[in-house]
């Protein structure tokens, strides 16, 4: 069975219920093992088990937040060929992809991840959220999508 882990930093919980309805998107694939994680709990000596990984971040300053970037420094140490990725954001007003592309930048830079498909960028209302409406369901569907991506 395939296996997939979604890591994720969050400080007020949007990024984190992003990558849950992720999760619930993957997991209507039955063929995937699907864990999640918050970064700061994630078991990187662990990621060699993992066939793909997610990676979310919330937009800070216009880039990713910085525990991110060094979750992404971490795993370009690691011997990762073969292996796929995909990474998601949440951003306020006008930073539509800005963190998002800035990860995808950075994973090809330092990584030997291939990136499965486009990242997904989820707008929030306020600093503290909530999600902007109809974008949970984006979230699923992008889940979804990658499951049928990896299943192919
Ligand atoms: C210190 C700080 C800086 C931020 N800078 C930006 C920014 O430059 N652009 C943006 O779109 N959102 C910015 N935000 C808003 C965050 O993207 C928003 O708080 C985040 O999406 C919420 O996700 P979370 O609940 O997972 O922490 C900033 C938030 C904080 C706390």
């Amino acid at each position: 069975m395939l296996k997939v882990s979604v890591a994720y930093d969050t400080k007020y919980g949007n990024t984190k219920l992003v990558a849950e309805n992720i999760v619930s998107g993957l997991k209507e694939a039955k063929e995937l093992d699907v864990a999640i994680s918050d970064v700061d709990k994630f078991d990187i000596d662990g990621v060699a088990d993992f066939d793909a990984i997610l990676i979310g971040a919330p937009n800070r300053f216009g880039r990713p937040a910085r525990k991110i970037s060094k979750f992404i420094d971490k795993l370009g140490k690691l011997d990762l060929e073969g292996k796929q990725v995909a990474v998601f954001d949440t951003y306020l007003g006008k930073d539509f992809e800005k963190a998002v592309k800035k990860m995808e930048g950075r994973i090809n830079d330092k990584t030997s991840l291939q990136i499965i498909t486009p990242g997904l960028s989820i707008r929030v209302e306020g600093m503290k959220g909530p999600v902007t409406e109809g974008e949970l369901h984006k979230s699923k569907e992008f889940g979804k999508k990658i499951a049928i991506q990896l299943m192919k």
